[in-house]
């Protein structure tokens, strides 16, 4: 692990008026015709070792702000940094030392049936990360059994195809190939959605251990507001855009002071019993 490099008192990622804009086109010539804010002067800071949930109902902009901090979509305005060092054109930089966001932070996604190449081995997909860091192919291959063995998949799975696993267990590949590279921050976007209920908890648990054994910090989209409850320390409430609740989980989840968060909780379906 490389955590010692990093001061513990700077934030593992700091983001300052980030804003995402969308070309709208038109015509023949489908010339830009306007711009879509997508994401709107959002601002937040993830301490080291901390989760922080995104909520907010679909298409509020959520994965678009996930996915401009590692270059997926084009940031428009804004200051990133992480672990204090500021991110240009997709490189952290201190004075001793450069960083591709990509050696830092690592994204997982909603589903896990996709964002595995169905033609490759599980060998092939987590050592691909590595080996194009040069590293050698047993070094690789020895990591990549670390790393089954770390979210409980048998070594007998390097030789498999992921069509030969469950949604779970695709799942649980995804979050091997993602730490491969030993990342720092992990951007988690609805990592759970597209899995049966009984496997969610398992996968929650396991990114939690992952975060106190790891050193992990963790950015986390969740429309499920009980899981957001559970794993979070902090909280970021975004609407149309724009950031309208952010503060420590205890406190915008049992006292919303925006109108907005205080319906996006009361919609919260409750069990009772009895
Ligand atoms: N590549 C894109 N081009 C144009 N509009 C986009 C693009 N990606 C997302 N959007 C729009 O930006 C808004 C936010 O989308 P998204 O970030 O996916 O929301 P969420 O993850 O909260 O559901 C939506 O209105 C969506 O249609
Ligand atoms: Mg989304």
């Amino acid at each position: 692990m490389n955590t010692e490099i990093f001061d513990s008192a700077v934030p593992a990622v700091e983001v300052r008026g980030l804003t995402v804009k969308f070309p709208i086109r038109g015509g023949v010539f489908s010339k830009v015709k306007d711009f879509f804010t997508a994401v709107d002067d959002v601002s937040f800071t993830l301490s080291q070792g901390k989760i922080m949930s995104i909520v907010g109902e679909s298409g509020c902009g959520k994965s678009t702000l996930v996915k401009s901090l590692v270059g997926l979509v084009p940031m428009t305005k804004g200051e990133f940094s992480l672990f204090g060092m500021p991110v240009k054109n997709g490189r952290a930089e201190s004075t001793q030392k450069t960083f591709r966001v990509s050696d830092l932070v690592q994204m997982i996604f909603q589903d896990p049936f996709s964002s595995l190449n169905p033609r490759q081995t599980v060998s092939e997909i987590l050592t691909a990360p590595v080996i194009a860091r040069g590293f050698s192919f047993d070094e690789s291959r020895s990591r990549a059994l670390e790393l089954l063995d770390r979210v409980s998949l048998p070594s007998g799975a390097m030789d498999k195809f992921p069509h030969e696993f469950s949604g779970g267990q695709r799942q649980r590949l995804c979050i091997a190939r993602s730490l491969m590279v030993r990342p720092k921050v992990l951007l988690c976007d609805e990592v759970t959605s597209a899995l049966d209920v009984s496997v969610q908890a398992q996968i929650l648990h396991l990114l939690d251990d992952l975060r106190h054994d790891l050193g992990l910090s963790i950015l986390f989209i969740s429309h499920d507001m009980q899981v957001v409850r559970a794993l979070s320390d902090d909280v970021l409430v975004m609407y149309f855009g724009h950031a309208v609740e952010y503060g420590p989980a205890d406190e915008v989840l049992t006292n919303p002071q925006n109108d907005y968060t205080k319906k996006l909780l009361a919609s919260v379906p409750t069990i009772r019993r009895g």
